[in-house]
């Protein structure tokens, strides 16, 4: 019997191993099975920033993202204190972003955070966040120097 359109024995084990591999990468990118991003780091030790460098914070009550990696929201609360929380979700752990200027959303599962880290909306997926984490601030007038710290706050 002939079989024109037929795989042969090796294109067969060939096709049916770059589908196994695939399906598996698929299956590995994400324990939930949600496709998204990736758990966020958190801040380690503190960061020190001068804070006429960041033009959000002259107005009270606007958040900044900071520093490069993004893994702490600081808002400025009066003329000498600040509030810094993690950028981390707390229902499983990815980077929140900004919502305008005075709240967030995680891309995840869509929940939301007001500018005080208080949840605003829990996530489409099973499980609760919490409040974000709040690091401790020390600010400086005379130097302008504000220093987050990864100390509970
Ligand atoms: S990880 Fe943020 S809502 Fe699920």
């Amino acid at each position: 019997m002939s079989c024109h359109d037929c795989l042969s024995r090796r294109e067969f084990l060939t096709k049916s191993t770059l589908a196994v591999a695939g399906a598996a990468a698929v299956v590995a990118g994400c324990g939930d099975g949600q496709i998204g991003p990736t758990a966020a780091p958190s801040l380690n030790g503190s960061l020190t920033l001068k804070v006429s460098s960041v033009p959000a914070l002259a107005t009270v009550g606007q958040l900044a993202i900071l520093p490069s990696d993004g893994s702490v929201a600081v808002k400025r609360t009066g003329a000498a204190t600040f509030l810094a929380l993690s950028t981390t979700c707390t229902h499983e752990g990815t980077r929140i972003n900004l919502l305008g200027n005075n709240s967030f959303e995680c891309p995840n599962h869509g929940s939301r955070f007001d500018a005080d880290g208080n949840v605003t909306r829990q996530p489409n997926a099973p499980g609760n966040a919490s409040h974000l984490l709040v690091y401790t601030t020390t600010y400086d007038a005379a130097t302008d120097i504000l220093t987050v710290s990864a100390l509970p706050g």
